[in-house]
């Protein structure tokens, strides 16, 4: 992107958010860069695409913006669910696929991304082939597509529409043994989990995440063999 658009991003934050939230932004933003470098020439970290970005270089809204979570908050939730290869990480809104990157470091038998916008789909599948990974990737809205069987832990991450989380933790199957939600959420309760952790991250509160464990442990379903498909909604 270019460097006038950043400069006029940054000089937004600071009207808007102060110097404080631009200067982690700024932080972040660099790390990010620095994480998908090192990962292998990735592009995870920028939260604009063509389809969201205004032409005054802010993103049109946090609802398509595919803001990248913290790999290092999600790897430290991630521990806590003892991951084994029945396990099936699905990323609801995967963005750009930072979290399925961090997720393939885990022992995971399948990965699946959901998104509504198809550029996000296509550049989450070209970040997990570099990583010779190929995830199932499902372009539609996480309120009306079908979820699949077999996925045992569910990631949501903020800035996702709150009535978005609602109505996709309602309907995941019985084999989600949990569920991370990570930014500020005011979802306290989901019908038939309890909330086992409750993360302060600092300086920024964007990744504070909670664990919802399944009350009774669900019948595990195998992991099915990754399935390359893109299915609309
Ligand atoms: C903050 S990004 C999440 C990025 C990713 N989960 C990560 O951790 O790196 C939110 C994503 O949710 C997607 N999204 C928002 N509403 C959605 C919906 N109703 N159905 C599917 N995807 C949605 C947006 O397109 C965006 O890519």
């Amino acid at each position: 992107m270019r460097l006038s658009i950043r400069l006029r991003q940054v000089q937004h934050n600071l009207a808007e958010n102060g110097p404080l939230t631009t200067l982690y932004k700024v932080y972040f933003y660099i790390y990010g860069h620095l994480y998908d470098r090192l990962a292998g020439g990735l592009n995870t970290t920028s939260p604009e695409t063509v389809e969201t970005l205004a032409e005054d270089g802010r993103p049109l809204g946090d609802r398509s913006a595919a803001f990248p979570c913290h790999p290092r908050v999600l790897r430290h939730a991630l521990m806590k669910l003892k991951i084994t290869p029945q396990d099936v990480f699905m990323d609801i809104g995967c963005g750009k696929g930072r979290a399925l990157v961090e997720a393939h470091r885990f022992s995971f038998g399948r990965l699946v991304g959901v998104d509504m916008i198809s550029s996000h789909i296509s550049i989450t599948r070209g970040n997990l082939q570099k990583l010779g990974v190929d995830p199932e990737l499902i372009l539609g809205d996480a309120r009306t597509v079908t979820f699949p069987e077999d996925a045992s832990i569910c990631f949501l991450f903020k800035p996702f529409p709150e009535e978005v989380i609602r109505e996709c933790v309602q309907r995941l199957g019985s084999n989600v043994r949990a569920v991370i939600l990570m930014g500020t959420s005011d979802l306290e309760e989901i019908a038939g989990y309890r909330l086992t952790r409750d993360y302060t991250h600092r300086p920024c509160s964007r990744f504070n995440y909670c664990i919802f464990e399944r009350e009774s442990v669900p019948q595990r379903l195998e992991a099915q063999p990754s399935q390359p498909v893109i299915a609309d909604a």
